[in-house]
């Protein structure tokens, strides 16, 4: 089939070079023209593992192509792919300006049917808004479905060539034929396509989103309680997921959900509830516990300072909002950061992928080791925001040697706290006895 995947960002590449890979033709179209050139000549523009080796092999098969000119594509494919921006907009529900520019600027181009697929995260009704976005200067037939993204960035390919589940919220037979068609050889192995209708499909992606980033407030919250009355949250954590009732996935305490999905997601479904004159408490109660727990690394390290953190030097590992991404959209690691040098410290960072995106954002005001441990020279303790698989077993001998003081503060919990006390270390982590 022949496809256009419009925004080339994180779920656009992706969504293009796995359609590509299961031997479809398709086009990348996206405003920038820096990424369009890039990706043009072979060089990614994000961090994905798996995603590189197929992107090289479909744009040497012609399968995959890349253009900043959404005008010359739309004659020649069946198919057109929104995989834009839905940033919190004024009062943080989503912003449509991208996906609703897009359809209105497909509306003039338009000759024949074609078929719209929104993978951007949308709220409840923008199906219809895309509609009339289209129809007000095209006449002729085409169909808008729904089509919400589930991929997890860092196991983003697999996700997406064997998905748990694909929804499609379609409101005819020839869309849910051309999408049935497409998505035929990523659910070989009866991987359910779940058909329904459009405000369904919509609301499903926020639902999926909001619970689990419930799920991490709760445990968030179970931890704080853990520290409060001398229970161990691993313990806790092991004790409700063997019910299968509860799963074991999902249920880590740390320092709060970020992300380019969770924090937007629940903010505009909070927002879409309140529209619909529906008070959401639950999701505000995630949202404000998960603000709370990006500082409590932070007040941690402030009480075992007590309270002067003037002149200290951190070590910070752990940049990206979580391992195997370059991605540092609300990355705890910033928060932590940035209250740090409120306080008067330093910070030495190591991360294996996004030192580039945030040395883009903080310029100098952070120093960027080489080496997890060449950020720890002269370092005052060692502090751990992601959980790179690189930092789970580290050379501790290295560590203590390198530090001024044996201290680690670890916001996702990677060691065993009695290993680490025994090896002299004042460990603190999270939810967990010290
Ligand atoms: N990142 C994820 O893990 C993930 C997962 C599931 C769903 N989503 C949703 O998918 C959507 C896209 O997310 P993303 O992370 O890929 O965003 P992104 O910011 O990485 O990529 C968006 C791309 O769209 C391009 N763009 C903006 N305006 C354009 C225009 N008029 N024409 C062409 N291109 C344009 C941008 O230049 C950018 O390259 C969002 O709604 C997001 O919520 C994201």
């Amino acid at each position: 089939m022949r496809v256009a995947v419009v925004g080339t960002g994180y779920v656009g590449l992706v969504t293009g070079t796995c359609f590509a890979e299961t031997g479809n033709k398709v086009v990348c179209v996206d405003i920038d023209q820096t990424k369009v050139d890039k990706l043009a000549a072979g060089q990614i523009t994000i961090y994905e593992p798996g995603l590189e080796k197929l992107f090289l092999r479909n744009i040497k098969e012609e399968r995959l192509r890349f253009t900043t000119d959404l005008a010359s594509v739309v004659d020649e494919v069946e198919m057109i792919f929104l995989a834009l921006p839905t940033p919190p907009g004024a009062g943080g529900a989503a912003d449509l300006k991208y996906v609703l520019g897009v359809a209105e600027e497909l509306g003039k181009l338009l000759s024949s049917y074609k078929l719209i697929v929104n993978k951007s995260t949308v709220p409840v009704g923008t199906a219809d808004k895309v509609r009339a976005a289209i129809a007000k200067n095209y006449k002729g037939e085409f169909d808008v479905v729904s089509n919400p993204e589930f991929l997890r960035e860092g196991v983003a390919v697999d996700d997406f060539m064997k998905p748990d589940r694909v929804v499609i919220g379609r409101n005819s037979v020839r869309a849910r034929n051309l999408m049935s068609e497409l998505y035929a050889p990523f659910v070989r192995q009866g991987n359910p396509v779940l058909l329904m209708d459009e405000r369904s499909s919509e609301l499903t992606k926020y639902a999926a989103n909001s619970f689990l980033a419930m799920k991490i407030s709760f445990m968030n919250e179970i931890a704080q309680l853990c520290e409060r009355m001398g229970a161990d949250v691993d313990m806790v954590r092991r004790g409700i997921g063997s019910d299968e009732r509860i799963g074991k996935r999902f249920l880590f305490s740390g320092i709060g959900y970020g992300g380019s999905c969770f924090p937007k997601d629940v903010q505009a479904l909070i927002k879409s509830a309140d529209a619909a004159d529906y008070d959401f408490k639950i999701l505000k109660a995630v949202e404000a516990v998960n603000a709370k727990q990006k500082h409590h690394l932070v007040e941690k390290i402030k009480t075992h300072y007590q309270g002067d953190l003037r002149g200290k030097q951190f070590a910070l590992w752990g940049l990206a909002f979580k391992p195997n991404t370059d991605d540092i959209r609300e990355a705890p690691a910033l928060v932590i950061i940035d209250e740090l040098l409120k306080e008067g410290a330093s910070v030495t960072a190591y991360d294996p992928e996004a030192m580039s995106a945030v040395h883009a954002q903080l310029g100098t005001k952070i120093t960027f080791a080489q080496s997890q441990y060449q950020a720890l020279e002269g370092a005052d303790a060692l502090l751990i925001a992601t959980e790179w698989s690189e930092f789970r077993t580290p050379d501790f001998e290295h560590i203590g040697r390198a530090l001024t003081t044996k201290v680690i503060f670890d916001g996702r919990n990677l060691f065993e706290v009695a290993k680490l006390q025994s090896m002299g270390y004042q460990y603190i982590s999270i939810g967990r006895p010290q």
